[in-house]
């Protein structure tokens, strides 16, 4: 099969063995077919993937549809989707259900049953914040299991699912727990200096000070609820951020991010910004800091470059883009270049976010 059209870098790409998993009844037999073949690589939307010109073994993709309302909790609103159900469409699906939440998510290509492997998140929001469980069919033992967050192991862009022996657990459900009240999350600089969210912002603001004011005068006019931030406000900022500054897949291939912002110690953090009075660091709650590998990037001259078909998009240099028939040793010789000279500069090591097949 070709897998040029499944993966969104789109890199030209062939399975020797490939078939489509819409049936959970196709579980138990995967195991006995993957056995056959030697390997299993599980494909969602191929959105967080570099493929090789030939995948061996056996492709299996995920094409399991899905969503329901599992339990209306006090505090939440559980929400189970299959594995093959398109991200943004899930998104957007809960929130004209009133299940709010999952908005500084929107626009995240991939899948719902890929999202756990690497702790999708953006805006200020990870996954593993509304994470309340999976159901995944384990190759190697043959049985369903159910997995909740601690055995998961999330952490930034990250889980077990990118460390143990790849394709021993194909996610067949994901269960969300979406916190009731809802509550926006709008710490992340560019919601607050988007337009149509600062307005909002500022008409909630008034109202929180008119309500303690008149908490403090029992006599005190009464404020009417004021429309402030909505979940669906938060989504359409998110979705104007990321189409002002990520390529959209479908007209230029990439896979988001290509590399994890790096984590540095605060005594490496203060000497890199005694030196680069520009560099942006953001602190981790365990002293350490976060360092943007874009401006890193952009600051060794690579945004807007290319290395024969592979290329470094313009407004983001996080991004590795497909310029046209690219293959992955193209991407991977460009990412090695974009390592080398990070790290000559800054004495920093890039690691790639998506996986290398
Ligand atoms: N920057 C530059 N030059 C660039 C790119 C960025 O100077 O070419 C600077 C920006 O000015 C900004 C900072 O770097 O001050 C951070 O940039 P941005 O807000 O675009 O976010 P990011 O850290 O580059 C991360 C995620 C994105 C996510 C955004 C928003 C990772 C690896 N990437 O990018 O996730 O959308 O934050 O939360 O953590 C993805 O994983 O595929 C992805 C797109």
């Amino acid at each position: 099969a070709d897998l040029t059209p499944f993966n969104t870098f789109g890199l030209r790409s062939r399975a020797e063995n490939y078939v489509r998993i819409d049936d959970l009844a196709q579980l138990p037999a995967l195991s006995d077919l993957a056995g056959r073949h030697g390997r299993l690589l599980v494909l969602g939307g191929g959105s967080n993937m570099v493929l090789p010109a030939e995948v061996d073994g056996l492709v299996a993709h995920m094409a399991l549809r899905g969503v329901r309302l599992v339990e209306q909790r006090a505090d939440a609103w559980i929400v189970e989707a299959a594995g093959g159900e398109v991200w943004h469409d899930f998104v957007q699906y809960c929130l004209a259900q009133g299940w709010d939440g999952l908005e500084n998510l929107s626009l995240i290509p991939g899948t719902v049953g890929a999202a756990p492997v690497q702790n999708i998140g953006a805006y200020g929001v990870e996954l593993d914040s509304r994470f309340e469980g999976l159901t995944a069919w384990d190759m190697a033992t043959r049985e369903w299991v159910r997995m909740d967050k601690a055995d998961c192991r999330f952490a930034y862009r990250d889980s077990r699912f990118k460390h143990e022996a790849a394709g021993r657990w194909v996610i067949v459900a994901v269960r969300f727990a979406l916190p009731r009240p809802w509550r926006p999350v709008l710490d992340y600089p560019d919601l607050q200096r988007h337009a149509g969210l600062a307005a909002a912002i500022a008409a909630d603001a008034a109202a929180a000070a008119g309500a303690s004011a008149s908490a403090d005068t029992p006599s005190g006019v009464p404020t009417t609820a004021q429309a402030g931030v909505t979940a669906s406000a938060i989504a359409a900022a998110v979705c104007d951020i990321r189409r002002a500054k990520l390529p959209d897949p479908a007209r230029i291939g990439n896979a988001g991010s290509f590399f994890k912002n790096p984590i540095v110690d605060a005594a490496q953090r203060d000497a890199l910004a005694a030196r680069h009075s520009g560099l942006v660091s953001y602190p981790q709650p365990d002293g350490r800091y976060k360092l943007a590998a874009g401006w890193l990037i952009d600051q060794c001259g690579w945004k807007g470059k290319s290395l024969g078909p592979a290329g470094v998009h313009e407004r983001q240099a996080l991004v590795l883009v497909n310029r046209g028939g690219a293959q992955a040793a193209d991407i991977l010789a460009l990412a090695g270049a974009i390592q080398a000279d990070v790290q000559a500069r800054f004495g920093v090591a890039l690691e790639a976010e998506p996986v290398v097949v």
